[in-house]
């Protein structure tokens, strides 16, 4: 099986990469691809990590051969927050990034699972569902968007909250991945009853970390440890059911059919194919559901600039752009 990492000289990418030459099984084959002409060397570096996974890099023009018989796909190239900044300044220039990769992975690998971490995540995954279908390959079952990371700090917040060993909590969190569309499961955390003050201190840290991080990495970025840590388990999880194996169980963003918007992150079984079942994340309640009908508008927003900016292109053009096409 053979992974390829878009975006992989950068802070997460090269995270991401370590892990998955270390963790990947035997046979494997890791390539890394990045515009920046360091990232062959980032290759010749891990392959001397001794492990049974081939690991090799591409840079420039060569994104076609990182690509060529790819199962899975993860993108992580792009630009990154500075204090003050929303994820969704970031729209413009990172929607361009993603289009032009899902567009050739659309090409060379239309069978692959790709999984985008780019951010903002809520609408970058409309923009590959849009240009996957262009180019007529879109499978639903084999997109995600990367929502992993709002897990694991839930579970590291509610595990120190309570006294408890990291790792031994599992949270859903659905939604999305900006601001209040980011809900974790409160209610349905098993062990524990949690006033609805200790709760609402939770989601809003939970909700809040991201913009943490930024402000105090104090304008030299936003999370890539624990991003690449959260895109790894479920990096691993795609590939585990992508091997056969059952019952693996994440959350993420994907058009699962849900009730809410078109693309919406959840609970799902993976399987051979990609996801292939989504799951209920029990009754919520009261102050849960309000919070969800909150943030549906936003979150419908954001994928509906992601689909504009693949179908109505003309709404995205500037003024120069415009003028050269006179
Ligand atoms: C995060 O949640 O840390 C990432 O989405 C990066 C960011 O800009 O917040």
């Amino acid at each position: 099986m053979k992974i390829t990492v878009l975006g992989a000289a950068g802070g997460i990418g090269q995270a991401l990469s370590l892990l998955l030459k270390m963790k990947l099984p035997a046979g494997f084959k890791l390539a890394l691809y990045d515009v920046a002409p360091v990232t062959p060397g980032i290759a010749v570096d891990l392959s001397h990590i001794p492990t049974d996974v081939v690991v090799k890099g591409y840079a420039g023009d060569d994104l076609p051969k990182a690509l060529d018989g790819s199962n899975v796909v993860v993108i992580c190239a792009g630009i990154a927050r500075k204090p003050g900044m929303d994820r969704s300044d970031l729209f413009k220039f990172n929607a361009t990034v993603i289009q032009n990769l899902v567009s050739a992975g659309a090409a060379i690998c239309p069978n692959a699972c790709f999984c985008i971490i780019t951010n903002p995540v809520n609408s970058m995954v409309p923009v590959a569902a849009e240009v996957l279908k262009k180019a007529g390959v879109y499978n639903p079952q084999k997109l995600f968007g990367v929502t992993m990371l709002d897990v694991i700090r839930a579970e590291t917040f509610v595990a120190n909250s309570q006294g408890r060993a990291a790792g031994t909590i599992r949270v859903n969190v659905i939604g999305g991945h900006s601001g209040k569309t980011i809900l974790p499961v409160m209610s349905q955390v098993g062990g524990f009853e949690f006033t609805d003050e200790e709760a609402a201190q939770l989601v809003r840290h939970i909700q809040d970390a991201g913009t943490e991080v930024v402000e105090a990495k104090a304008g030299n970025g936003s999370a890539t440890l624990a991003m690449a840590a959260a895109a790894y388990r479920f990096v691993n999880a795609v590939v585990r059911g992508l091997m056969g194996e059952d019952n693996v169980v994440e959350c993420a963003y994907v058009e699962g059919g849900s009730q809410h918007s078109r693309f919406f992150s959840q609970p799902m079984r993976l399987g051979k194919e990609g996801w292939y079942k989504v799951l209920p994340y029990g009754p919520l309640t009261q102050a849960e559901r309000d919070t969800l009908e909150a943030m549906l508008p936003t979150l419908r927003d954001e994928i509906r600039l992601g689909e504009d900016f693949v179908l109505k292109p003309e709404q995205f053009q500037t003024a120069s752009e415009k003028k050269a096409e006179k």
